[in-house]
């Protein structure tokens, strides 16, 4: 069984980027994290990051068939995008929505997410162990999907 995550725009930043929001674990770090947790759940992880919306999209298109489930971050696009969240809903790929901070005690615009209308559901405020939650709970729900 195999999994995408996927990363938006400004996450390739991670380590540098508002260390005081984001922490200091970089895309890198969290790549290794995921894949050792993956192979700890029979899970193969394929990791991707891409700061364009389009190409997000054709990635999504592009797991169908090739991946059993989707982890989402997709930065400030989970805010604006309505095409992000057509391409999770034309796959059918169950979904888990990733953020490293808590979008929901941060600015306004961040608390709305186009990607939960999607998502099985939502993980944030856990910094970069939030990928590891999503990769446990991905590999529960393709065991038994409730
Ligand atoms: C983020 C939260 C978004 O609001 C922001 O635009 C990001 C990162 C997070 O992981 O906390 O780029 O998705």
């Amino acid at each position: 069984l195999s999994v995408l995550v996927l990363n938006g725009p400004n996450l390739n930043l991670l380590g540098t980027r508002q260390p005081e929001v984001y922490g200091t674990t970089t895309l890198a770090d969290i790549e290794r994290d995921c894949r050792a947790k993956g192979q700890a759940l029979g899970l193969d992880v394929e990791f991707r990051h891409s700061n364009s919306e389009g190409e997000l999209v054709d990635l999504i298109h592009d797991a169908r068939g090739r991946h059993a489930g989707l982890i989402l971050n997709a930065g400030a696009y989970t805010h604006t995008s309505i095409a992000l969240m057509d391409a999770i809903s034309s796959v059918e790929l169950p979904t888990v929505e990733v953020h490293l901070s808590n979008i929901h005690r941060r600015e306004p615009f961040r608390h709305h997410s186009y990607i939960a209308k999607v998502a099985l559901g939502q993980i944030c405020g856990f910094g970069a162990f939030g990928y590891l939650m999503a990769l446990e709970a991905l590999a529960h729900h393709l065991r038994s999907p409730a």
